[in-house]
């Protein structure tokens, strides 16, 4: 793979838990400046306050503001074990952050642990994006690789068939009790706007990631704006189980 990529931060941070308000990643698009445009700038904001307004009831939505060539197109959705009470806690926010992180383009994107949103003045309904991706591991490595990988492809592979359930709305998560001390967590899901054919490869793209850049971690996530994947060894998704936390060092990569 020749893929550019570059080390952004490296953090020693206490893995967020529900109240943690940075976003996990952004992605601003300096190719579509809408500086020039205050008509299309004004339908964002009237797209964001409508994505603000619907998106905690069913947890999605996708839709569009303005007419012609202004028209801008936006998704938002929490993360499907989320409750809306904690997800809505995070859209408001979420709303004001993309017009400060990305007060000119009319192509922006912010991942949250919770929450995903996205606006572009190009139609994205449907479509598999695997063009911009952010990548975090542990930098701890497993002790015993072989099995683990060997756990950890049979995990993916039960929750990626599930998330494509039509019931489960893009969702799979899962447990495998490694040892009786150890068990893996795992998590993926895909934008509720896509096909079943279209999330299993979105979400085979994203944990291919795993052997590239999470080889052997005791933690990785792959964020894409399509689906995300996910896995810890500690539990990161509701229900809760009691640790919940973990002090480690995480390394972000970003790419392109
Ligand atoms: C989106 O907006 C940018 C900047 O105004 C413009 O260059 C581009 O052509 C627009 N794209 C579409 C599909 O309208
Ligand atoms: C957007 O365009 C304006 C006016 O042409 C320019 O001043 C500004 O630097 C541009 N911003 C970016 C991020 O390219
Ligand atoms: C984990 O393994 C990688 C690759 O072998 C190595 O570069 C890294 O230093 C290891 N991490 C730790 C914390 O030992
Ligand atoms: C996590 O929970 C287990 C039992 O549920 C406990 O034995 C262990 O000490 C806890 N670990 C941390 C880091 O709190």
């Amino acid at each position: 793979m020749n893929l550019i990529y570059k080390v952004l931060l490296l953090l020693a941070l206490c893995i967020c838990n529900a109240e943690s308000t940075d976003p996990s990643g952004e992605f601003c698009n300096r190719n579509t400046n809408t500086s020039r445009n205050s008509q299309m700038s004004a339908n964002i904001d009237r797209l964001l306050s409508e994505l603000v307004s619907k998106t905690a009831s069913n947890g999605f939505i996708a839709t569009s503001f303005g007419k012609g060539k202004d028209t801008v197109f936006g998704l938002a959705q929490c993360r499907g074990d989320v409750s809306s009470t904690d997800c809505s806690s995070c859209i408001q926010d979420a709303a004001n952050q993309i017009r400060k992180r990305c007060p000119n383009q009319a192509d922006a994107r912010l991942w949250y642990e919770y929450f995903f949103l996205r606006y572009n003045n190009k139609s994205f309904n449907g479509e598999v994006d695997t063009s911009f991706s952010i990548v975090y591991f542990n930098v701890n490595n497993v002790t015993d690789p072989e099995n683990f990988n060997k756990e950890l492809g049979a995990l993916m592979d039960e929750i990626r068939a599930r998330a494509i359930e039509p019931k489960n709305e893009g969702l799979g998560k899962g447990v495998t009790k490694l040892s009786p001390f150890v068990t893996l967590y795992a998590l993926v899901q895909c934008t509720r706007d896509l096909s079943q054919i279209d999330c299993a490869q979105c979400l085979a793209i994203a944990v291919a990631n795993f052997e590239t850049f999470c080889e052997n971690r005791k933690g990785c996530r792959v964020l894409y704006s399509s689906c995300h994947v996910r896995y810890e060894l500690y539990p990161f998704f509701f229900p809760l189980g009691s640790n919940n936390t973990m002090a480690d060092t995480l390394v972000a990569i970003v790419h392109p």
